[in-house]
């Protein structure tokens, strides 16, 4: 018995030293989609030592991105070299010269190792960019999107590599939030999965794994979760303001569920739970909500437009 035993983890150290030995080390990365999520993505993929391009649509939005990454850069900065600027200075040099943009990802994706998709949350377009994008890229490169809500394996289904897709799923703000969601589907192969998992830590983040369902591991508890505040509220049990005062207190939350709906964007919570809805009906979770609706309809949409479901300055 000792001696099955001492064969078996034998063979089975050897069999993950095989796997280990074919992950895929990712060096260059190209990021599409220069918005919230990609600028953080290119910017955590650039500070930790890899080359990255940052795509999106117009020279005036990558702009607009490089500053956003520079300012965000002089902020960890401050707070990781306290006492030592010079060795901040050089950190962000450096980090900079990581960090390429383009305009076309069709001519950029031919030496990459990594491709991440950051662009709108609007399957049809991202099924045209990674079409295109699979007849560029080469062999061995993985494509991953960062997608919320939208199927993973839709998205793989729209090219010839289906065992090099999966799912990375950062968090926002993507500097500040440790946690990345490495999402299988039923046709990612181990190694393309072992490779996204280092990649995620290399890039100082911690990796959980999820295979492809509605909204992952955070989403699928946090979204019902706000929704069954919103149909509390709705039904009069308890005023927001005191649903919120409730989890936080009661549930040590660092926000209340109305609070981080004005936070998140009330349209990209509906635009996520009509999407769930739409798969699966019956579902009570997934329910639609008309004070949500409603609010989306008269452009409430949150922090970002000075109102939702509080008034901001
Ligand atoms: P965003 O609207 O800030 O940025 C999207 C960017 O993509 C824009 O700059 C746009 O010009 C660009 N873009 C659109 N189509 C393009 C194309 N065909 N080629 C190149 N660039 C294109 O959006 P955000 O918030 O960064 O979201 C991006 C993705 O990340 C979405 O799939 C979203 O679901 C996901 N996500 C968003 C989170 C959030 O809190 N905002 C959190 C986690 C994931």
């Amino acid at each position: 018995m000792a001696f099955a035993t001492r064969q078996f983890v034998r063979a089975a150290s050897s069999d993950a030293a095989t796997a280990a030995a074919k992950k895929l080390l990712i060096k260059h990365v190209t990021i599409i989609g220069g918005g919230l999520m990609g600028a953080g993505i290119a910017q955590v993929a650039a500070a930790s030592g890899h080359t990255v391009v940052l795509v999106d649509q117009s020279d005036e939005i990558l702009k607009k991105s490089t500053k956003g990454i520079e300012e965000s850069l002089k902020r960890v900065t401050k707070k990781k070299f306290a006492d030592k600027p010079e060795a901040g200075a050089e950190f962000i040099k450096k980090t900079l010269k990581n960090l390429t943009t383009s305009t076309d990802a069709a001519s950029v994706v031919h030496s990459t190792d990594l491709v991440i998709e950051a662009i709108v949350e609007n399957l049809d377009v991202k099924n045209e960019l990674f079409k295109t994008l699979d007849k560029f890229a080469p062999e061995h490169t993985i494509f991953a999107s960062n997608t919320s809500s939208l199927q993973i394996t839709k998205m793989a289904n729209a090219t010839t590599r289906q065992d090099r897709f999966g799912g990375l799923h950062f968090f926002n703000p993507v500097p500040m939030m440790k946690l990345v969601e490495v999402i299988k589907t039923p046709m990612t192969s181990q190694k393309t999965f072992e490779s996204l998992v280092d990649f995620s830590k290399a890039v100082g983040k911690s990796p959980v794994s999820c295979k492809d369902t509605p909204g992952f591991i955070v989403n699928r508890l946090l979204v019902p979760y706000m929704m069954e505040a919103v149909r509390l509220f709705e039904r009069g049990d308890a005023s927001k303001e005191d649903i919120d005062v409730a989890m936080k207190l009661g549930a040590g939350y660092p926000m209340g569920p109305f609070e981080l709906l004005d936070y998140v964007g009330l349209d990209t919570s509906k635009y996520i739970i009509d999407g769930w809805h739409s798969l699966e009906p019956n579902n009570p979770l997934f329910a639609p909500s008309p004070l949500l609706n409603k609010l989306v309809e008269e452009k409430k949409l949150g922090k970002k437009t000075g109102e939702g479901f509080y008034k901001y300055k």
